[in-house]
């Protein structure tokens, strides 16, 4: 089965084509974070118009580069929720209006779940049920998936997403945008003790909180003149915290539904500390763990074609309009 997938959720404007559910025939991703660089963020309007401008040739391109035409298509998906209300409109009645033209089925993909089943796509993936953590800039959540349409939110972000402290982290420290990478480089070369940070404790023990951590850091950075030693210290003492909290939390989630398998995902997941100390802890705690490649843990169109193909075979045929509106086909 041959499913288009496309994604327009925050900057990027991207499509793939995937063959059952693993196959990754082609998958295109055309980001607009350049301009929106000079903001230190995303501009929604500046996402969404250049993905007007760009979705069709995205579309095309995938198609092409997967050697197939539109009329060979048998499902298309389509990121409906959650994400930036103008972008997802893009995507969604993109897919709708080229749906009904060539009459394939089409259906509605959460965006969170979409990057959980990233793990699928990599000849590795975990066998049912297991723990799921998504680190990204928009969200941070842990989900107890018993299949991809039994999945149980367990805990979210009470303020910052992860990858939104990484970005204003490195706002701070004057490193770039988006912070990730950037924290990460500066990371490697920094001592991880040099500062004591610690994150929020949270009233219910798989929430998280990221705010208090970046405050800390921002007064710590406002106390002195920072040295590219100083940058590099509380780079790699702030991620060694945050990796660290999100460790404790999976673990956490874990045991309590007395489950040994633990898939990552989402931007955040394409750092290497993170991998590593995932892996380390994880073979210490007898619990395995499950990584996407790292080009798939940044948003793409894939992980939305491979989950559509898994939700039409359990029977999904829901688009889930970004307006809340629900529609069948
Ligand atoms: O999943 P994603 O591509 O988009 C959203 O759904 O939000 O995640 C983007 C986030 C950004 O905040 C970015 O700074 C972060 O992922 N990120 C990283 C790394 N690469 C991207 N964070 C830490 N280390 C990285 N190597
Ligand atoms: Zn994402």
């Amino acid at each position: 089965m041959l499913v288009l997938g496309i994604e327009t959720s925050c900057d990027e404007t991207a499509a793939a084509v995937v063959q059952d559910g693993k196959e990754i025939l082609s998958s295109v991703v055309a980001s607009s974070l350049k301009f929106h660089k000079e903001y230190g963020g995303i501009v929604p309007e500046i996402a969404s118009r250049m993905q007007l401008e760009t979705i069709a040739n995205v579309v095309d391109s995938a198609l092409k580069k997967g050697g197939i035409k539109l009329k060979d298509i048998d499902l298309m998906s389509v990121t409906c929720k959650p994400g930036l209300l103008g972008s997802l409109l893009v995507g969604v009645s993109f897919a709708q209006a080229a749906g009904f033209a060539s009459k394939v089925p089409l259906l509605g993909i959460d965006h969170l779940h979409g990057h959980i089943y990233a793990a699928f796509l990599s000849g590795r993936a975990p066998a049912l049920p297991f723990i799921a953590l998504v680190v990204s800039g928009g969200h941070t959540s842990l989900f107890y998936i018993e299949d991809f349409d039994r999945i149980s939110l367990l805990g979210s972000t009470l303020d910052d997403a992860c990858g939104e402290a990484f970005d204003k982290v490195a706002k701070i420290l004057g490193l770039g945008y988006p912070g990730g990478p950037y924290i990460e480089k500066a990371g490697q070369k920094g001592n991880p003790r040099k500062y004591k940070f610690a994150c929020s404790n949270t009233k219910k023990p798989l929430d998280f909180s990221f705010s208090g951590i970046k405050t800390a850091l921002w007064y710590a950075a406002g106390n002195k003149r920072l040295g590219q030693q100083d940058k590099k210290d509380m780079a790699a003492s702030f991620q060694e915290t945050v990796i660290n909290t999100l460790i404790e939390k999976s673990l956490l989630a874990c045991r309590m539904k007395k489950v040994n398998r633990l898939a990552v995902g989402g931007g955040v997941a394409a750092n290497n500390r993170l991998r590593e100390l995932f892996f380390q802890r994880g073979k210490a705690s007898a619990l395995k763990v499950y990584f996407p490649p790292r080009e798939l843990c940044l948003d793409n169109a894939a992980m939305v074609a491979g989950l559509g193909y898994r939700l039409f075979k359990k029977g999904g045929r829901r688009i889930c309009f970004p307006t809340n509106r629900l529609f069948c086909v």
